[in-house]
């Protein structure tokens, strides 16, 4: 199943895909983390990017498609894949139209309020980018990753300068793509406001439900 996760930041993008892999059996293709591991491993791709990434800009859109579409033409995407935070503009949506069709695009729908609880409580993993919260799902021990035993901290485009410019930038390129895939009749509206298990169950009905 070829899947588009889609949604503001702070809506549990992230979160539910990590449940959703591993349910539903696809990879987990978020432009984002590549963006992080590419900063974090100091290649050329990453010092590119790195002032844009951490000031919460977006990538242009020629170099993002260019990363997405070899992503998407491996084999390891052959049987189906989760895309988080791919497109997040008109000309990304179109130029993915080109190489690839989609099944679903799920909308994650949620209030500014949570969203801004949600991204003033994230810690993400240094090591492997797993998502915690420091009330909602803080993790074991404090400051180490349950999964991999990396250090737990606040993701630089979480300071408030940068989260208030990522959101500006949703409502003006981004959010324009509920009505581009609505049109194509491919939109899934999922409500994101429950515990991520619960969001997890409704996503998995509602897949079955359209696939069925
Ligand atoms: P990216 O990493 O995609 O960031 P984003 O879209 O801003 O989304 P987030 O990761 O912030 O939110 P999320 O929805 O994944 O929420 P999460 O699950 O973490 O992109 C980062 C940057 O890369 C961009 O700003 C841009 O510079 C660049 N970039 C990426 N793609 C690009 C593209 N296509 N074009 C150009 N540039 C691009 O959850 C948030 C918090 O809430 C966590 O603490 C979590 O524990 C908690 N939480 C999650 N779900 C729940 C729940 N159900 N209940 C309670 N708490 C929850
Ligand atoms: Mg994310």
């Amino acid at each position: 199943m070829k899947l588009i996760f889609l949604g503001p930041p702070g809506a549990g993008k992230g979160t539910l895909s990590a449940l959703a892999k591993e349910r539903l059996g696809i990879p987990h293709i978020s432009t984002g983390d590549l963006f992080r591991a590419a900063i974090k491993q100091g290649t050329p791709l990453g010092r590119q990017v790195q002032e844009i990434v951490t000031s919460g800009g977006l990538v242009p859109d020629e170099l993002t498609t260019a990363i997405v579409r070899e992503k998407l033409e491996s084999p390891e995407a052959a049987a189906g894949f989760i895309l988080d935070g791919f497109p997040r503009t008109v000309p990304q949506a179109e130029a993915l139209e080109t190489f690839c069709r989609i099944d679903h695009v799920v909308s994650f729908e949620l209030g500014r309020e949570e969203l801004m609880n949600r991204l003033g409580g994230r810690m993400v993993c240094k090591n492997c980018g797993a998502v915690y919260h420091r009330f909602n799902r803080p993790p074991t021990v404090e400051g180490v990753c349950d999964l991999c035993g990396g250090q737990v901290v606040v993701r630089p485009d979480d300071e408030p300068a940068a989260v208030a410019r990522r959101l500006d930038l949703y409502q003006e390129q981004t959010a324009p793509l509920i009505a581009f895939y609505d049109q194509r009749g491919l939109l899934r509206r999922l409500d994101a406001a429950p515990a991520p298990e619960e969001v997890l169950e409704t996503l998995i009905r509602m897949l079955e439900h359209l696939e069925g």
